[in-house]
């Protein structure tokens, strides 16, 4: 097959842009600034709901590169592709490559796993985390064998609570992390085979 000539790919639209790294910063402050668990973790959790929410929704509505018919997963496309780059093809791709569209769809099957469980962790508001903390404070004393009767107790009801959840949320958090890892290891592949239009596509300033 002869090497598809690559134009100069155009810039993301501005909501792709614009959530792309929204939902970076939020991960980011949801995985290295708040406390886990806490009012401002809760509060950015919803903010990166919200803003995933409108990624999704511009996923049937937006331009023909952002929708879903665009770069539905496929993992037949996928292993052309893998063909592709051993054979030194540069094929061109108006959405997302086929190999990159299978990383965007597990990214976005981790968030919704997250905020899921994460919405169903926090309960209803306020989400000032004083709730949590005492109950934390309640586990881990009773988890350190000096504990008297109540305090099992609340232990006990602590973890029933939020014990499957919030192993469900801290395990599609912890995959988060190796999918962004590799995700970057993709993209920084990606504009060293096809050039920097791929990493500009997304630049958040500029038209
Ligand atoms: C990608 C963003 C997020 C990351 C990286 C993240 C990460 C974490 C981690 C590592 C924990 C500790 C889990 C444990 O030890 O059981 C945690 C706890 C928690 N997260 Fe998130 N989280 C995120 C988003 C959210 C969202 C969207 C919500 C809700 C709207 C949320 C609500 C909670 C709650 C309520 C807890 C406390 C669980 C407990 O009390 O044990 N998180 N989060
Ligand atoms: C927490 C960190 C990150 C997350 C969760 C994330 C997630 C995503 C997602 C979901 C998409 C698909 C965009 C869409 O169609 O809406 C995407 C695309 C993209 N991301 Fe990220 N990203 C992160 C960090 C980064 C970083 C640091 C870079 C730059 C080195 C980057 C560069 C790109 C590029 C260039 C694309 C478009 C790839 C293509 O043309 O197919 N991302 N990212």
């Amino acid at each position: 097959m002869t090497e598809t000539p690559s134009p100069a790919r155009r810039r993301w639209d501005p909501i792709v842009r614009i959530t792309h790294w929204s939902i970076a910063l939020a991960v980011l402050a949801n995985a290295l600034v708040t406390e886990e668990g806490s009012g401002p973790h809760i509060w950015v959790g919803y903010g990166l709901a919200a803003i995933l929410g409108l990624r999704l929704l511009w996923g049937l509505v937006g331009p023909a590169e952002a929708r879903f018919s665009a770069f539905w997963p496929s993992p037949h496309k996928a292993l052309s592709h893998l063909r592709d780059i051993r054979a030194g093809r540069k094929e061109h791709h108006s959405s997302h490559n086929p190999l990159g569209a299978l990383m965007v769809y597990a990214i976005w099957g981790c968030l919704l796993t997250i905020i899921g469980t994460g919405i169903a962790m926090a309960g209803p508001p306020p989400w000032d985390g004083s709730e949590r903390e005492a109950e934390h404070r309640t586990i881990a004393t009773a988890t350190q064998g000096e504990d008297a009767e109540g305090e099992e107790e609340g232990g006990e009801a602590g973890e029933a609570e939020e014990g499957p959840l919030g192993e469900i949320h801290e395990t599609a958090a912890n995959l988060l992390y190796l999918l962004i890892l590799l995700h970057i290891g993709g993209v920084i592949f990606e504009t060293r085979r096809s050039g920097k239009q791929v990493l500009m596509a997304m630049a958040p300033l500029g038209r």
